[in-house]
């Protein structure tokens, strides 16, 4: 039987189940087509698309406009995986309004399920507001990289207890806010596992250690595909990058040496014709 579409009550239903989460992140239709024949639960078209597609330093610059293509790229072959648009840096940050309506739109033109913003305990209002419209949200707490400078790079969160405290009351805040779950990012392992039992909502982990409710990486560091750094907590299942750059470095070898194209690629034309051409043309 064919895989029915991830709803929210799906993702939560895992905690109770202690059935482990798997998202990934995707941002075109070949990535959401094949994460959706992974049968993953949620796919996030992360602002990360900034750095592993768009080759910025950081997510900064990553804008609405940016965010409804790929979001709208990825719907196109992922059917049934949760997708989550990820709201990029200023659309939540200025007011609850612009909030809503940056989070409708991502969903009205971008398509996806839901969406995901990052910050705890000072941004639970502005997620409380966009569930109230209608909007389902996702949290995005530790390292949130969009303010990765304020917090002194990208670097482990929560090394002390009074910032691990923060961290756990975030999560609580974001909880009670109403977002249905929430994405932890570098903290120590042990503080991962205290997050995940503090809340009933589940608590997907990136570099946050094996005992949370689920994990999520970014696709382009986990296939190999992006070039600058991998970070601590990537497991890199495969390494597809050389394996591009020998097929470009193959093509054009055989494209100088005029080995390619070959016949069986090539389209025929009858003998008679081309003689009728040339004649035509002399
Ligand atoms: O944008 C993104 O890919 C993310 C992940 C790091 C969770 O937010």
């Amino acid at each position: 039987m064919p895989r029915q579409k991830i709803t929210i009550h799906d993702i939560q239903k895992a905690k109770e189940d202690q059935r482990k989460l798997v998202m990934i992140t995707a941002y075109d239709y070949p990535f959401g087509l094949m994460a959706d024949e992974a049968e993953v639960d949620i796919v996030l078209v992360g602002d990360s698309l900034g750095m592993v597609v768009m080759g910025l330093q950081g997510t900064v610059a990553v804008s609405m406009d940016n965010m409804v293509h790929h979001i709208q790229a990825v719907m196109r072959g992922c059917k049934t995986c949760l997708v989550v648009g990820d709201m990029p840096f200023m659309s939540y940050n200025t007011s609850i309004r612009e909030a809503i309506t940056n989070a409708g739109r991502l969903m009205k033109e971008g398509g996806c399920d839901v969406v995901k913003l990052e910050g705890g305990v000072y941004f639970a209002p502005t997620v409380e507001a966009i569930v109230k419209a209608g909007i389902p949200v996702q949290g995005h707490i530790g390292l949130t990289p969009q303010t990765a400078s304020a917090l002194g790079g990208f670097k482990m969160q929560g090394k002390d207890a009074t910032a691990a405290k923060q961290i756990i009351d975030d999560a609580k805040a974001l909880e009670q806010a109403g977002a249905f779950s929430i994405i932890l990012e570098a903290v120590p392992a042990p503080l991962g596992k205290l997050v995940a039992e503090s809340v009933r909502v589940p608590v997907i982990g990136i570099g946050a250690g094996p005992d949370v409710d689920g994990q999520v990486l970014v696709t382009h560091d986990m296939v190999g595909l992006f070039d600058r750094f991998v970070p601590k907590f990537v497991k890199q299942y495969t390494k597809i990058r050389p394996i591009i750059l020998d097929a470009l470095k193959a093509y054009k070898q055989e494209v100088s040496e005029a080995k390619f194209p070959a016949a069986e690629h090539s389209f025929k034309m009858p003998e008679e014709t081309l003689a009728q051409l040339k004649k035509m043309i002399s």
